[in-house]
């Protein structure tokens, strides 16, 4: 074999699990289809689960974090000038970090050059052979040429859009989904946070998020019809409209400036089933999409990883398949449950066009509960700082 296990992908899920994988003394090839400066490129997520922070100290990569992140011991739900705190250090003895993807996957991008792991860029026309057999292999082109590595494991972390997903026949896929009739536009802006805590702001005019990276970069966002394009929105209007969605007090502290990006995501919740097809494994996006709201996207990826790395050092180290076997099940036991998540913190805080008089009044007795009640709150705080592995 020319490796032990391929991984397709070198987003933060594929070098994630390369890392933990080669530390366990477990050699992969990592193929990434776009070059190493888009990857780093693309803004995402910024919260990660206490779970997920454990992991990246656990793969090494916990250095910059621990010194440039921010743990935040709570956050803010808020209906027009209503807020409610959800104490997350008070009623889960746990908390988050602040810290951007983009920062999470330059890092894992470091350790890995200095592990001297392979990851080639610029790959195409992948294609994944021989699940079935004693060994897989993967086909691609690299610079032009056609090449060929064999192995005895095959990951798919290579997206939503990605190949690994579809080379599961179609017939032995089941697939559910739920897309929302919104997008969100998102801003980068090189100005201090509104709040030392995120907001998450339903009101009458739709949903908006004041989220950061650090003390002096915000992210903020806002619910935008999925017809928008984000010419639709210069900044003023931007502004404007954030303001006009977060409470009044926040509104008051606001301090604006030119956004230095700009893009809009749709909301989708999404999962595949099952995670595996013979000797290939599904992480992260490839198998499942939450809508952002519930900050999970990336902390899922990173326990599918947890999940994958154990089961594969078991079944190379110690010759025993019961973790592979029990792979799909257990990762959809806890993707399942943030899935739910996800729906609930988009449906308790988003208005959608055309609904009736009646929605607004649910998201607004929801958040006078949550308002009044230890337990809901609980159960919310459970649930963002993250389920247990
Ligand atoms: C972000 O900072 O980009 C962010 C934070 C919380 C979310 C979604 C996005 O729920």
């Amino acid at each position: 074999m020319d490796t032990q296990v391929v991984i397709i992908g070198g987003g933060p899920s594929g070098l994630l699990l390369s890392q933990l994988l080669n530390r366990a003394g477990i050699a992969t090839v990592i193929l990434e289809r776009s070059t190493r400066e888009h990857v780093l490129s693309r803004i995402r997520a910024g919260i990660l689960e206490w779970g997920s922070v454990e992991l990246l100290r656990e793969a090494g990569v916990g250095a910059r974090m621990d010194a440039e992140g921010f743990a935040h011991d709570g956050t803010w739900i808020t209906d027009a000038d209503r807020m409610v705190h959800i104490d997350f250090k008070a009623l889960t003895g746990k908390r988050v970090m602040v810290y951007g993807q983009t920062e999470v996957t330059q890092d894992l991008y470091a350790a890995q050059d200095a592990m001297g792991a392979t990851i080639l860029h610029g790959v195409e026309d992948v294609r994944i052979l021989d699940l079935d057999g004693p060994q897989a292999a993967v086909e691609f082109t690299l610079n032009g040429e056609k090449r060929r590595l064999t192995c005895a494991y095959v990951a798919g972390c290579d997206g939503f859009h990605g190949v690994s997903r579809r080379t599961i026949p179609e017939e032995k896929r089941r697939e559910f989904e739920r897309v929302y009739p919104f997008g969100w536009l998102g801003i980068l802006s090189r100005t201090p946070p509104v709040n030392d805590e995120l907001i998450y702001a339903n009101s009458p005019h739709g949903f908006a998020l004041a989220s950061m990276r650090n003390a002096n970069l915000v992210r903020y966002y806002v619910q935008v019809p999925l017809r928008d394009t984000v010419e639709d929105w210069s900044d003023e209007r931007f502004w404007t409209e954030f303001r006009r969605r977060i409470p009044s007090s926040a509104a008051a502290k606001l301090i604006t400036g030119p956004s230095i990006e700009k893009s809009i995501a749709p909301l989708r919740s999404f999962v595949s089933e099952p995670l595996r097809w013979g000797r290939l494994f599904l992480v992260g996006d490839a198998a499942h999409i939450v809508p952002p709201t519930g900050a999970k996207g990336l902390n899922l990826a990173a326990s599918d990883v947890f999940y994958l790395h154990q089961a594969l050092t078991e079944a190379l180290k110690q010759n025993s398949d019961k973790g592979i076997d029990a792979y799909s099940d257990r990762a959809l036991r806890r993707i399942w449950k943030a899935m739910r998540f996800s729906w609930q913190m988009t449906t308790m805080l988003h208005r959608f066009d055309g609904e009736d008089s009646f929605a607004a009044q649910m998201r607004r007795a929801t958040l006078a509960h949550l308002a009044e009640s230890e337990t809901a709150r609980r159960d919310l705080a459970e649930n963002y700082v993250g389920l247990p592995y």
